[in-house]
């Protein structure tokens, strides 16, 4: 039983997130999300998540290929998280490629390419400026 695990925000949630777990799920046999909270992400860009962790964790818990979902709470403490869920399989999207190969003693790090044209960020700005 191959135990594949993955990160992020999730934040306004898109068919690229839905597509990225989808294939991770296939990856192996049980996914597990680490799934970064509202403070994590305030330290590292300056802002809030629309959704809040509440939110952003109740959607993800309900999505058919995930098995578990965690609160990531530090980018720091990836390699402790690898190791406490027992990851076979770290997947992440391909704007991350090459960062988590530290990991590799870990556990395989594997890097899927990214759903092409949508991201959270793109959402936003639709949102804010929906003529242009
Ligand atoms: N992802 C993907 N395809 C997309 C957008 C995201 O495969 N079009 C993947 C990322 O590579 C990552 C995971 O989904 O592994 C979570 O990404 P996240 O940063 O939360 O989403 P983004 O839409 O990229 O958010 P932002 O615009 O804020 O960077």
């Amino acid at each position: 039983m191959k135990r594949v695990i993955t990160f992020g925000t999730f934040d306004v949630f898109h068919l690229g997130h839905l597509r990225i777990l989808q294939r991770a799920k296939e990856m192996g046999d049980y996914l597990i999300v680490g799934m970064s909270t509202d403070h994590l992400n305030f330290s590292k860009k300056g802002k809030y998540p629309v959704y809040s962790e509440e939110e952003r964790m109740e959607i993800i818990k309900s999505i058919r290929y995930v098995d578990e979902v965690f609160y990531e709470e530090s980018l720091e403490r990836k390699g402790e998280y690898l190791k406490k869920y027992r990851a076979d399989i770290l997947v992440m999207g391909d704007d991350w490629k090459g960062k988590f190969d530290v990991y590799s003693s870990l556990c395989q790090v594997i890097y899927l390419p990214r759903t092409p044209s949508i991201s959270t960020t793109q959402i936003i700005e639709k949102i804010q400026k929906p003529c242009q």
